[in-house]
């Protein structure tokens, strides 16, 4: 916001407009270097003046004009200082707004998020977790930028695998240990599967075999096959129930099954299949790739082919503008291939595609892998967060009312955090005494300061100060702090922005830790509930503001914001 007033108040002194002005406008990284500044340097040739004269003449524009804003030059810089007493006022205003953090920039415009996307009758894994709410706060920030969103669950509900595990549930499988506990049942006998393998590599053939007939539509093993999705798809729902994300679309591999055979052959009218090792590729040599398989030896289809028919699913049917797919960094090659085979189909859009990609997560240095058996049950993770949570709470606030909700919350809250507040590119390690302390950089942390701030409203009994009417004196903004956190709050709307330009959760992240810092810097410069009313409205309104972009930008990241803890 702060860019824009500084935008206003500048561009007409400049040949541009206010949208141009503000793109040149920086904000300084110490505060003595001012509010914004306006580095002169690209005008010079516009203007056919020097940087320092622009400065100077811009300074003395800015000075004379009585805004509540004053002017310094350094060198080829404009830094402009505005006065916290009359601009606080006009922030809080704004911040109060129900407006404030609803954007219209994506406004027309349609996003399809692929995000999730497990793979059944396997456990769900931490790869589909960090999937899973990197999306949910993409499918959220997008929402927030005005876009249209559709986020979509890509199951991994057909390929090789379901022979594979046919093929063991045939051999070694009990129908009534597989209903006790469909997932560990089924991960037992896939795990088995690879084991016996190892020393009889007829298994794969004969996976392979159950995985033709599979395609070709043979009754009892898709009855099999469905049984399988559906135990699945229960467990998943639990995990998401959990962890408060829902879905438009639940399209899996297998909704493709009859719309991979239009895109074999748009391939072959246009020649770009060839054989290669009985296989079909469409080769990608001038662009650095190796070839993209599109039918195996024996007819069956694979992923990529999977993920032709999808995009072109999304963007014809489901009429998208943009496509992102959130997942793991070692599928790069694979989107690569994809996006460049579409190219080659003469589909131009595919510069509309985007693989969102993130780094591996571990938990205490444990990796994992499943067909290993190396796994990582996600719900006793988030089973051992909540109930550490709850131990903090019952130790800090006993007296709390709903403490086994909260508790989820904060549990949850906290692994959330831990996966969004880096880079999405970076591998995360979980440690859980680090990610579930009270401070920190962590979920807990925020949300211990937003119910603060909400306790210091209604200690200081701020809503009725408004009911009757009381107004913002700005004389009680002005103390450095309180200008520093007030600066901050009206940047919200800016990491919303910046978040969705990049694909990066963790921009709002930072920003909230850093709203947080400024705000327990002012709360602990002073007493804030004062003997003047006015003083402690005023005070009070910053905290206020503070608490709505907390609480909202917690509720974007997909985290609950409990008003007590
Ligand atoms: N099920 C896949 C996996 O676990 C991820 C699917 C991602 N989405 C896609 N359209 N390929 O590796």
């Amino acid at each position: 916001m702060i860019v824009r007033i500084a935008a206003r108040i500048l561009s007409p002194h400049l040949q541009l407009s206010e949208e141009e002005t503000a793109g040149l406008i920086e904000i300084p990284p110490r505060p003595e270097m001012g509010d914004a500044a306006l580095p002169c340097f690209s005008l010079a040739k516009l203007l056919r003046q020097s940087p320092q004269a622009i400065a100077e003449r811009l300074a003395q524009a800015v000075n004379g004009s009585g805004d509540g804003v004053r002017a310094e030059t350094a060198g080829g810089y404009l830094n402009l200082f505005l006065d916290p007493a009359h601009w606080g006022v006009r922030l809080l205003g704004q911040v109060a707004a129900d407006e404030y953090g609803k954007l219209r920039v994506g406004e027309g415009r349609h996003v399809v998020i692929d995000m999730s996307s497990p793979n059944i009758a396997k456990p769900f894994g931490i790869g589909h977790l960090r999937s899973t709410m990197i999306g949910n706060a993409l499918a959220n920030l997008y929402t927030a930028a005005g876009w249209r969103v559709t986020r979509v669950n890509h199951l991994g509900d057909w390929g090789t695998q379901f022979g594979k595990l046919i093929s063991a549930y045939r051999r070694w499988g009990d129908r009534s240990l597989l209903e006790a506990e469909p997932i560990r049942e089924s991960l037992r006998l896939y795990v088995k599967f690879h084991e016996e393998a190892e020393n009889d590599p007829m298994l794969e053939d004969e996976a392979r075999g159950w995985f033709r007939k599979l395609e070709s539509g043979d009754e009892e093993t898709l009855a099999l096959w469905r049984y399988f999705v559906e135990e699945s798809l229960k467990e998943f729902n639990r995990v998401y129930a959990r962890l408060g994300v829902s879905f438009d679309l639940f399209q899996g591999e297998s909704f493709y099954n009859d719309k991979m055979g239009a895109v074999v052959e748009r391939l072959t009218e246009l020649s770009l299949l060839e054989e290669s090792d009985g296989a079909q590729v469409v080769r990608l040599d001038e662009l650095g790739m190796p070839p993209c398989l599109i039918l195996k030896s024996d007819g069956t289809t694979i992923y990529p082919t999977r993920d032709l028919a999808t995009a072109i699913y999304r963007k014809k049917q489901l009429d998208a503008d943009l496509l992102l797919y959130v997942v793991g960094s070692e599928q790069a090659l694979h989107f690569a291939q994809v996006f460049a085979v579409l190219g080659k189909m003469g589909e131009a859009w595919n510069a509309d595609c985007r693989h969102v990609p993130f780094g591996l997560m571990k938990f205490e240095g444990k990796k994992m892998s499943t067909r290993r058996g190396k796994v990582i049950f996600l719900d006793e993770v988030l089973d051992e967060a909540v109930a550490k949570a709850l131990e903090i709470i019952v130790e800090k606030n006993p007296e709390l009312a709903d403490k086994t909700q909260t508790a989820e919350a904060i549990g949850v809250g906290a692994i959330i955090f831990a996966d969004l507040k880096n880079r999405r590119q970076l591998s995360v390690d979980f440690q859980m005494e680090e990610a579930l302390s009270f401070d920190g950089e962590t979920g807990p942390y925020l949300q211990y300061t937003h119910a603060r701030m909400l306790s210091l409203l209604r200690k200081g009994g701020y809503e009725e100060l408004k009911q009757r009417g009381t107004a913002v004196d700005g004389q009680y903004l002005e103390t450095p702090a309180s200008w520093a956190c007030l600066k901050t709050v009206s940047g919200f709307e800016e990491s919303i922005l910046q978040a969705v330009r990049e694909n990066e959760p963790s921009v709002l992240a930072r920003y909230l830790l850093e709203l947080t810092k400024d705000f327990n810097r002012y709360y602990n410069e002073g007493k804030m509930i004062v003997e003047s009313e006015d003083e402690t409205f005023a005070k009070l309104s910053v905290a206020a503001a503070a608490a709505r972009v907390l609480g909202d930008g917690l509720r974007l990241l997909g985290m609950k914001a409990p008003e007590r803890m």
